[in-house]
C-alpha cells in the first residue's frame, strides 16, 4: 500500500511535513532469510519489491525527487543513463504517472536483449529519447544543451542520487530499524548494496546512524572509481552526498543527532572487467541463490553484490554475524508489456537496434 507520508517522519517529529515526497512506492518491502549459505546469518532486504509497476531501488529515490519536481512546479523532467538504465527506465514510468514530460539522454552500452527491452519501455512509456554515443557527449549534452534550452526542466542526474534521492535510502534505514524493532529479523552486524552513482549506499550509511543502528554499510562496486581524470564512484562522492542529505533534513526542521559521517566502505574486488561486465563470480553468486531460494540477480549490479556478500559469508573467523543484502533489481515482469511496443515506432538512431539484416 502507498503511505501517506515517509516513515521517517515518525521519527523525526520536527520534520517540515512539506518536505518534497510523493508517494510512488509500496512499502515496507519483506526481509527474509536466506538458506544458500554456512555460518553466517544471511538476510535480503527484497527492494525488488518496492512497486508492483516497477520494483528495484529506483523508486525510493523518485518518491522525493520527482517529489521536489513536483513542489517546484516543473512539467518535464531530463535525465541521462546509458541505453539500458534502469534509472531511466523508472523515470520513465514514474513521470508518465505523474503527469511529467520527460526526456532521457543516452549512451552506448553493449545492447544485450535486457538492455534493448529497457530503452523499447522507456519509449513506450512516451519519453523522448536523445542519442550521444559517448558518456562525454551524453554528460555535456546535459549540462550545456539541455539546461540552456530547458532551463524550466527539473535535471536528474544518471543514476538520480541527488540530495533529495538519497532522502528515499535514509527513509529506508528507518524501515530497517522498524522491522529489528518489530522482531523481524536481528540487526545485521553489515548490510551489504551495490555502488553505481552512491545515492543507496549514502542513504543507508546516513539512514542507518540516524535510526541509531550499529551496523556498518558496505557498498559493493560496480562502475570504475573514476572516468578518465575526473572522480565517479568514489567514497568521497557517497560522503558528500550524505552530507547534503542530512543538510536537507535539518534545513527541513529536524533535529538531528550529530553523527560521525565518514567515507563509506568500499569493496573494490568484484568490479571484474568493468561495468557491465559479466564477471564468474557473479555468475556463481546468481546460480546459488536462484538455486535456493529462486530470487534472479542481473550481471551488472546485482550478482557482482551478491558475490561480495557469499565472500563475507563464507569467512570462517566470525561464523556468527548477521549479515543483510539489500536487493535492488526490478522484479516485475515487463516482458509482456515490452511485447506490445512495435521496435520499429523508435525514433533513429535507437531503430537499428531491432533492424534485422
Ligand atoms: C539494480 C541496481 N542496483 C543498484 C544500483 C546502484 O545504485 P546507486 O546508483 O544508488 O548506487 C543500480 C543503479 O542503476 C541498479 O540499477
Amino acid at each position: 500500500m502507498l503511505a501517506k507520508t515517509p516513515l521517517f517522519h515518525r521519527f523525526l517529529p520536527e520534520l517540515d511535513p512539506r518536505l518534497a515526497w510523493v508517494a510512488l512506492a509500496e512499502l515496507p518491502t519483506p526481509v527474509q532469510r536466506v538458506r544458500c549459505v554456512g555460518d553466517a546469518q544471511l538476510w535480503i532486504k527484497r527492494d525488488d519489491k518496492t512497486s508492483s509497476e516497477y520494483g528495484g531501488n529506483k523508486t525510493r529515490k523518485l518518491e522525493f525527487s520527482l517529489g521536489e519536481a513536483l513542489q517546484q512546479k516543473r512539467t518535464h523532467v531530463v535525465t541521462l543513463g546509458a541505453l539500458g538504465t534502469h534509472h531511466g527506465l523508472a523515470t520513465s514510468i514514474f513521470a508518465k504517472k505523474l503527469g511529467l514530460a520527460c526526456s532521457i539522454i543516452l549512451f552506448d552500452q553493449p545492447p544485450s536483449p535486457h538492455v534493448l527491452q529497457n530503452l523499447l519501455l522507456m519509449h513506450g512509456n512516451g519519453a523522448e529519447l536523445i542519442y550521444c554515443r559517448t558518456l562525454l557527449k551524453a554528460v555535456i549534452h546535459y549540462f550545456a544543451l539541455q539546461r540552456l534550452r530547458r532551463s524550466s526542466s527539473y535535471f536528474l542526474f544518471g543514476g538520480g542520487s541527488n540530495a533529495s534521492g538519497t532522502l528515499g535510502y535514509v527513509n529506508a534505514a528507518f524501515e530497517l530499524k522498524q522491522q529489528i524493532d518489530e522482531g523481524q529479523l536481528p540487526a545485521p552486524d553489515q548490510i551489504f548494496c551495490a555502488f553505481g552513482s552512491g545515492g543507496t549506499l549514502a542513504g543507508l550509511a546516513l539512514g542507518v546512524q540516524l535510526a541509531g543502528l550499529r551496523s556498518r554499510v558496505v557498498g559493493v562496486r560496480i562502475a570504475p572509481a573514476q572516468w578518465g581524470p575526473i572522480p565517479l564512484a568514489t567514497p568521497r562522492h557517497v560522503l558528500s552526498l550524505a552530507n547534503k542529505a542530512y543538510q536537507l533534513l535539518v534545513r527541513s526542521g529536524a533535529r538531528l543527532p550529530d553523527v560521525p559521517l565518514e567515507p563509506p566502505t568500499v569493496i573494490d574486488d568484484f568490479l571484474g572487467a568493468g561495468y557491465g561486465h559479466p564477471s564468474a563470480a557473479g555468475r556463481e553468486a546468481a546460480d546459488i541463490l536462484r538455486e535456493s531460494d529462486g530470487i534472479e540477480l542481473d550481471e551488472t549490479y546485482t550478482a557482482k553484490t551478491f558475490a561480495a556478500v557469499l565472500a563475507a559469508a563464507r569467512e570462517r573467523s566470525q561464523p556468527d554475524r548477521v549479515l543483510l543484502y539489500w536487493h535492488t533489481l526490478n522484479s516485475v515482469d515487463l516482458e509482456s508489456r515490452a511485447r506490445q511496443i512495435d521496435p520499429l515506432s523508435l525514433p533513429r538512431p535507437f531503430d537499428r537496434f531491432f533492424r534485422h539484416p
